[in-house]
C-alpha cells in the first residue's frame, strides 16, 4: 500500500464532521499527476444531506482541476475495514477504474484492495448516454 496516501487519509479522518454517527472516515486520492487530495465525511442535521469521505475527496479533487485518479485509500474508525457505499462506488466509477484500498486506522488489519470495476460491475457510465 502507498503509505503516504494512507497517512493522508488518516490525517483527513481527523477532520471528519460526524456528530450524529460518531463514525469518522477519511479518504485520500492519488491523482494522475501524483498529487494527493483528501476528504472526510461531513454530516448534517438533515441526515440525508451528509456526504461520505470518498465523495468529499472526489468532489474536492475535481474542483481543484483533477480528472485522473489512480488510487483512493479509505480509512474507517475500525476495527473492521470499511467498504465504499453504493453511491460512492458510482461516483468513483465516473472517473475510471481506480484502485480502492480499504483500511482501518490502527494499521493492524491487512488492507483490502479492489478496483472500482470489481466493486461495481455492470455500472452505468457516460458511454450509456451516447447515441440516445
Ligand atoms: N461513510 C463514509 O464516509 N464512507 C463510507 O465508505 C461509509 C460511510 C460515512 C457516512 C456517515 O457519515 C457515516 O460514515 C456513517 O455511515
Amino acid at each position: 500500500m502507498d503509505q503516504e496516501l494512507w497517512k493522508a487519509a488518516l490525517a483527513a479522518q481527523q477532520h471528519a464532521y460526524a456528530p450524529y454517527s460518531h463514525f469518522s472516515v477519511g479518504a485520500a486520492i492519488r491523482c494522475g499527476d501524483g498529487s494527493i487530495v483528501t476528504g472526510a465525511n461531513v454530516e448534517n442535521a438533515s441526515y440525508p444531506l451528509g456526504c461520505c469521505a470518498e465523495r468529499t475527496a472526489v468532489n474536492s479533487a475535481v474542483a481543484q482541476g483533477h480528472r485522473q485518479f489512480r488510487e483512493i485509500v479509505i480509512v474507517g474508525p475500525g476495527p473492521d475495514l470499511i467498504s465504499p457505499c453504493g453511491g460512492c462506488r458510482q461516483v468513483l466509477a465516473e472517473f475510471g477504474d481506480m484502485v480502492v484500498v480499504m483500511t482501518e486506522s490502527s494499521g493492524r488489519v491487512r488492507p483490502r484492495i479492489m478496483r472500482v470495476s470489481e466493486l461495481l460491475p455492470a455500472r452505468f457510465t457516460k458511454e450509456d448516454l451516447d447515441g440516445v
